[in-house]
């Protein structure tokens, strides 16, 4: 298993140590791993001068996997987007045309009391949304400001999606389905886009060859609905990239904390990035508090997806419940009663219950 470790800024190097960790214990095998370190974001810019730097772009190629903490500081929105460290990762997922951004809202049952949703519409889930992250409107042309007819400033965008496109984050879609229960909810605005009629005409197409997988569609005002009233009803959602980005940060906080968040990108085939849904969070870096969950699950993910290996991925998940259910919790994830712990602690009892399952 070759893989990059870009753990980039603030919490990043922080938890992206404590995956690391997980990693090498749930594997076992020390000469099945071959773990490349290189600098990204701030870090980038600090070693070489740039935030995505060739030399660590090169490394990214050659890699089976990438493990990414987070990258960013705060105010790089005002520096140039070349040179901007937040900017790296966009810059490394169309470089590696990660077109598939697989983001698992699972409730742990320790933490259900964490979610602003009531017990019963939240246990027991476990969803999958499937963004599509290099299409769209995001990144549809023409794009720009322009003046009317009538003299008037207008900002415009393209919401544009090819055949190709859309067939092939469908057949991700529907083979990701088929690795759990088989239901695959289509999300797109066919009422009244043209690109999402498209999308629908495609996704019954290819859904022909998945016949085991029950395709449904919905539009994506019912979907937000639905994600809160009854989020249970899903198993995996595919959509496009601004309904995705929407909806995956809607279906994250059904969980609770962003400290609990993987997420993979992959191109179609077994490599991928791997990383938390967080940012670099500039507040409590550097003070041994932040929840490494998320990064130790993106290895889990990373198992699964890119190394084939989902009794690796439900290892490190049944660590992780073991530790929520010794009580166990960082600051963000704490309630009064429970063991807080930090960054550190949290990756010393996931690594001891992997060596020591119950
Ligand atoms: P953020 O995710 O870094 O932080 C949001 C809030 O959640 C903060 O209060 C933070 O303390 C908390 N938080 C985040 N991760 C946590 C963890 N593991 N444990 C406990 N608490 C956690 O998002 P924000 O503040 O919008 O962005 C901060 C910086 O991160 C910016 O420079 C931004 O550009 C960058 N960023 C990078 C991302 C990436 O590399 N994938 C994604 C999002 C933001
Ligand atoms: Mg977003």
């Amino acid at each position: 298993m070759k893989i990059a470790v870009l753990a980039g800024d603030g919490i990043g190097p922080e938890v992206t140590a404590e995956a690391v960790r997980v990693l090498k214990a749930v594997v076992g095998d020390s000469a099945a791993l071959e773990l490349v370190e290189a600098p990204i974001g701030q870090a980038g810019v600090d070693a070489a001068g740039d935030p995505l730097p060739q030399e660590t772009l090169a490394i990214a190629r050659k890699a089976d996997a990438i493990l990414f903490g987070a990258a960013g500081v705060p105010g790089d929105e005002q520096i140039p987007y070349a040179m901007r460290p937040g900017a790296s990762l966009l810059r490394l997922r169309k470089h590696l045309d990660l077109f598939a951004n697989f983001r698992p809202a699972i409730m742990f049952p320790q933490l259900v009391g964490a979610s602003t949703l009531r017990p019963e519409v939240v246990e027991g889930l476990d969803l999958l949304i499937l963004r599509e992250l290099t299409g769209d409107i995001y990144f549809g042309e023409p794009r720009g400001f322009r003046t009317s007819a009538s003299g008037e400033r207008q900002g415009f965008n393209t919401m544009v999606y090819s055949e190709s496109e859309v067939e092939r984050i469908a057949h991700v879609g529907f083979r990701a389905a088929r690795g759990r229960r088989r239901k695959l909810c289509s999300v797109e605005k066919a009422n009244v886009l043209e690109c999402s009629q498209l999308w629908r005409e495609i996704f019954i197409r290819v859904g022909q060859e998945y016949p085991d997988v029950e395709l449904t569609h919905m539009f994506v005002d019912a979907a937000s609905m639905m994600l809160i009233r009854a989020p249970k009803q899903f198993d995996v959602v595919v959509t496009g990239n601004i309904f995705g980005d929407i909806l995956s940060d809607c279906a994250a906080m059904l969980t609770g904390s962003i400290g609990m968040l993987p997420s993979a990108s992959l191109a179609g085939g077994s490599f991928g990035l791997y990383e938390p849904v967080h940012g670099t969070a500039p507040d409590i870096a550097g003070k041994d508090i932040a929840n490494p969950l998320a990064a130790i699950l993106s290895v889990a993910l990373m198992l699964r997806y890119s190394f084939d290996r989902p009794d690796l991925d439900e290892k490190i998940q049944a660590a992780v419940s073991t530790v929520l259910s010794d009580g166990y919790r960082t600051t963000d994830i704490f309630e009064p009663g429970s063991r807080k712990v930090g960054t550190r602690e949290m990756g010393d009892a996931v690594v001891a219950a992997i060596r020591n399952p119950p």
